[in-house]
């Protein structure tokens, strides 16, 4: 039998919103053959954040998280804590969570269907209470992203798993405290949340865990990093064999977020399309290898300026292939940005998705500002225009949505772009950063002369 859920006894405090824009009802304008020039700053990244949130479930006391971007998706997952009982209270770009109290096992749907990352909660979740209750998070525009070696790897772990009208119901069975076993886990594919959601189960665990073929993201070895700063024992995050001696207890922790290697990236392409020179910091330059490379390939240079800081050197634009990979491959998170450099360079390029099996839907978009792009199953055969036009799009997912923005800069004349609760979710104040860089760039409430989704074919 899992255990009814106690109720909350005390009052929530969301984390301050303010700030964020309401996306849903503006549009973005854009006017094109922007020339963008000085340093942009880089915030936090979302996909630590939001593990590390996740993460912080685990912890009896305290945690004071910093350099947490002010995105639409961290709003989201600060909710989902919430209604799990947890206190959260942010200030600037720090956030306090403190878990002490966690009052409920079961996140309610309507949350969790609208932010696939707050399913990686049922790790720490089971590996606190002993159950745990997350909704399945369910399709997505980018693909099926099924759940199913997250499910296999807690079994492996001892928790009885059973999935009931969209539920997912975790627990512990057996008397005494209620801990999930270490286990040697192999993962079919390296799914970034699967290693995320078993490497914090496994903190609070029974003896050793093993995860093979783990992923090798940053973002998994900065969750790692954040749980060893509260007492767990982890070696080889980073490596694709991860090994977890659970603890019995773990402690309050003061950790600073890495910074978002895919919003620096993003700007990186946004100087590449404008011929532009601009510097970003902070930036792990490791990080950016592959993305790096690629640039290197198209004709722009990336130097390193001291450990933290990176300058783009713009060159003229040729073709170049593309694979999305599993890291330290090329990331799916910049694929579409890069689809937009493409199309204004000069010779014919192939982009081949391999992770999801449903992300080139911002092709259809690409190609109403005059790009010449083909598709045929996972690949893009982009050739290479003079110029893009300014047009009516609509912004399909989180990345696409960069590219659209990318695009735009370059194009002639004016752009709008809709649908911008996608950018909001994964970009932290990004036309603000580019008209710091002197784009032109504007968000209006709302505007009749935007397609509508249907009209967009989107
Ligand atoms: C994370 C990132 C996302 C990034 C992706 C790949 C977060 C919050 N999001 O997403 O930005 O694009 O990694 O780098 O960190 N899969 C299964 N079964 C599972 C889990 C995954 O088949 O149980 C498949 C997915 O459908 C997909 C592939 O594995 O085709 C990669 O997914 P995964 O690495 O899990 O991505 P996310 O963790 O969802």
């Amino acid at each position: 039998m899992i255990p009814e859920d106690r109720p909350i006894t005390h009052s929530l405090s969301l984390p301050d919103t303010q700030s964020l824009p309401e996306g849903d009802k503006s549009v973005l304008h854009v006017w094109g053959k922007a020339s963008l020039q000085g340093h942009v700053k880089i915030s936090g990244a979302k996909n630590s954040a939001l593990a590390i949130m996740a993460g912080a479930l685990l912890c009896p006391q305290d945690c004071r998280l910093r350099n947490v971007p002010l995105l639409m998706d961290v709003q989201r997952m600060g909710q989902i804590l919430s209604s799990l009982g947890v206190k959260l209270e942010r200030d600037g770009d720090d956030l306090n969570i403190d878990a002490s109290h966690i009052g409920q096992s079961k996140a309610p749907y309507e949350l969790v269907s609208q932010l696939r990352a707050s399913f990686f909660i049922i790790g720490p979740v089971l590996a606190r209470l002993g159950v745990a209750r997350v909704p399945l998070p369910g399709g997505c525009a980018i693909g099926a992203r099924p759940v199913d070696l997250h499910v296999r790897g807690l079994q492996l772990m001892g928790a009885e798993v059973q999935i009931d009208r969209g539920m997912v119901n975790a627990y512990v069975t057996g008397g005494g405290r209620k801990r999930l076993k270490g286990a040697r886990i192999y993962l079919d594919y390296p799914s970034v949340g699967a290693t995320e959601t078993l490497m914090m189960a496994a903190t609070l665990a029974d003896g050793e865990t093993i995860i093979e073929n783990a992923a090798q993201e940053p973002e998994v070895t900065d969750l790692a990093n954040f749980c060893r700063a509260m007492g767990a024992k982890i070696r080889g995050a980073g490596t694709n064999t991860i090994v977890i001696s659970g603890v019995e207890r773990l402690h309050s922790v003061d950790y600073s977020i890495i910074p978002d290697r895919v919003e620096a990236g993003t700007f990186l392409v946004a100087g590449a399309i404008t011929h532009s020179e601009i510097s970003l910091s902070p930036v792990i330059p490791d990080h950016l290898t592959a993305v790096i490379a690629k640039l290197r390939d198209v004709g722009v240079k990336v130097v390193t300026e001291g450990p933290n800081s990176v300058r783009l050197i713009p060159g003229s634009l040729k073709a170049t292939d593309i694979e999305t990979l599993p890291y330290p491959g090329f990331p799916t998170d910049m694929q579409a940005q890069f689809m937009a450099l493409l199309t204004l360079s000069e010779g014919d390029s192939i982009i081949t998705e391999t992770v999801f099996e449903n992300r080139l839907r911002h092709v259809a978009e690409l190609s109403r500002m005059g790009a010449d792009i083909r598709v045929k199953g996972n690949n893009a055969i982009i050739r290479g225009v003079s110029m893009l036009s300014g047009a009516p799009v609509v912004a399909t997912d989180l990345r696409a949505s960069a590219a659209l923005v990318i695009a735009a800069l370059a194009a002639e004349g004016k752009t709008t772009i809709q649908g911008l609760h996608h950018l909001d979710r994964g970009y932290d104040r990004l036309e603000l950063k580019l008209r710091q860089l002197g784009a032109n760039i504007h968000r209006v409430k709302d505007d009749s002369e935007a397609p509508t989704e249907v009209e967009a074919g989107a």
